[in-house]
């Protein structure tokens, strides 16, 4: 299994999967390479986007299956055919089970639009404003069976201006992720990455 060889899995809009695209044609995602897009929303518009860059995808709907331990199975099939090294959540709205977590431990990488441990879960961005905190960002980090939990590999941060609205703090987020994913993809992908319990380090 090659680090080197990403499916990237995504549920929406996939403007992080174009940031990743972009960075790897431009020469700033390492030895990484995309070779597939996963989806469980075959309609979203980040189907249209793969296609458009010519990157293969497997688009399932869970629904189509008798549970979530098979749907992942069928996910985890073609991971494994295609000789898939590092999966890369991005915008991937569903909890993953140990039957991808397990063949994948370590291996595994998503993208959080806070400052975890601050606001996990659904609208972070959301979840930010109505708190009221001056400064918030965007985390990388390892997943494990929880709910955006696992060790973090990187972090940056976003200042809460006090006329945001979720449309202007979510541009500017969106931006220092676009900028800070293909990164931390490329230190994983290169094997720059170790961790040592719950620490994760970069290597120069
Ligand atoms: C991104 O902001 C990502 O951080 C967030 O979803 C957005 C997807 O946008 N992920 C989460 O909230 C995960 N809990 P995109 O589809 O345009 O890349």
């Amino acid at each position: 299994m090659a680090w080197s060889r990403i499916a990237v899995f995504a549920s929406g809009q996939g403007s992080n999967f174009a940031a990743l695209v972009q960075a790897q044609r431009e020469g700033r995602l390492g030895s990484g390479n995309i070779e597939l897009l996963v989806s469980d929303k075959p309609e979203a518009p980040v189907a249209q986007r793969a296609e458009e860059a010519g990157i293969p995808s497997l688009l399932l709907r869970p629904k189509d299956f008798a549970g979530r331990e098979q749907y992942e199975a069928a996910i985890v099939a073609e991971l494994k055919r295609r000789d898939i090294g590092l999966v890369v959540l991005a915008g991937y709205m569903r909890l993953i089970s140990p039957v991808l977590l397990e063949p994948y431990a370590g291996r595994i990488v998503n993208i959080h639009p806070s400052l975890l441990p601050a606001f996990a879960g659904k609208d972070a961005i959301g979840q930010a404003l109505e708190y009221g905190v001056k400064v918030t960002g965007v985390t990388v980090h390892f997943v494990d069976g929880g709910m955006d939990t696992g060790p973090v590999i990187a972090q940056r941060s976003v200042e809460v201006q006090s006329e945001d609205t979720a449309e202007s703090l979510a541009e500017r987020i969106h931006q220092v992720e676009y900028a800070l994913y293909p990164e931390v993809v490329a230190a994983l992908a290169d094997g720059k990455v170790t961790l040592n319990g719950r620490k994760a380090v970069i290597a120069d």
